[in-house]
């Protein structure tokens, strides 16, 4: 199952090489680092700026949102961010239950018809390659917003993003990305970016939930210097990041086989003082149980502001998009 969806993942990069308008489907095409720079000085620049001062660039233009798994941080990231650059919106938030596909119509005539409605859609769906699916059938540009255990690149750009912004550089840092690493699109997104950069990668997932084989493969031909690891203990320490996304319960056969992972990985405060003065602590959040709240309070635990980076880094991508 998870060996095909990789197959899945990879084809789609093939595909999306190729493509016309300026999707954002897949991660590996932010894979130039003048292009990445480009963003995250944009990104940094909107953060610095009076929201007054946001030029208008989506004067005119309507974004439809269209999402059918649950989203806070996307969505309504996504959606605050074409506001405050001067366009609008049409959204459909639950659109397993209230679009025409509870009708029983096809992802392609649904994109088919907002095709004709908005400048450009982002979608969220449950399976691996739908984004890429919505692409094939529109003219305008499709941003995946997270495609099942896929892909989910806007959220690796603005973690990318928040760990140059914390830490001033990416080159030399050494990352620890703790969880569900089968089912974590934020994990595989996230890692396909860094394997741009000189960087060590620690991957710390139960045995049963770690990369896929063929996907590790693949990280190592892109040079990505990473060990997989079963726990954090002796690890922990060297972390310059700590990025941990939690057991993605959705993604499960049974409520069962959820049951018997859903402790793993819990960060504590015990745990923290093993960890450097400067470790930054990230998620791409909702956190459930993976961080105690008792954390939220430490300086070192930055989930929160990288959240309300989304913001900043998806105006910046709108703005590349639409420029
Ligand atoms: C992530 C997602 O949806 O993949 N959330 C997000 O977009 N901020 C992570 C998750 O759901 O665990």
């Amino acid at each position: 199952m998870a060996q095909t969806k990789t197959r899945q993942r990879i084809k789609i990069r093939e595909l999306i090489k190729t493509a016309g308008p300026k999707h954002a489907i897949s991660i590996t095409q932010f894979e130039d680092k003048k292009l990445l720079d480009a963003i995250f000085a944009t990104a940094a620049e909107f953060k610095a700026m009076p929201a007054e001062r946001y030029p208008k660039l989506l004067r005119d233009k309507i974004v439809a949102t269209l999402f059918f798994e649950p989203s806070t941080r996307t969505r309504l990231s996504f959606e605050t961010a074409v506001q405050r650059l001067g366009g609008q919106i049409i959204s459909v938030e639950n659109a397993g239950e209230s679009s025409s596909k509870v009708k029983g119509e096809s992802l392609e005539d649904t994109i088919r018809t907002l095709n004709g409605y908005a400048d450009a859609i982002v979608i969220r769906h449950p399976e691996v390659g739908s984004a890429q699916t919505a692409a094939d059938v529109a003219t305008v540009p499709i941003i995946n917003g997270g495609d099942g255990a896929g892909d989910h690149p806007t959220q690796a750009l603005l973690d990318l993003f928040t760990i140059q912004e914390a830490k001033g550089k990416i080159d030399e840092l050494t990352i620890g990305l703790a969880g569900d690493a089968l089912n974590s699109r934020s994990f595989h997104s996230l890692l396909e970016l860094l394997s741009l950069y000189d960087v060590k990668v620690y991957c710390m997932a139960p045995k049963v939930l770690q990369l896929p084989k063929d996907y590790q493969a693949e990280l190592r031909k892109r040079g990505l210097n990473f060990e997989l690891r079963e726990n954090w203990n002796d690890v922990i320490g060297g972390l310059d990041v700590l990025y941990t996304n939690r057991i993605q319960q959705e993604r499960f056969a049974s409520p069962a086989e959820y049951e018997k992972v859903k402790g793993s990985f819990v960060l504590t405060k015990k745990d923290l003082v093993k960890a450097k003065k400067d470790t930054i602590i990230m998620n791409p959040l909702p956190r459930i149980n993976e961080i105690t709240i008792e954390i939220d309070d430490d300086p070192r635990a930055i989930y929160f502001e990288q959240a309300r980076n989304g913001l900043f880094v998806r105006m910046a991508l709108l703005q590349y998009i639409f420029e």
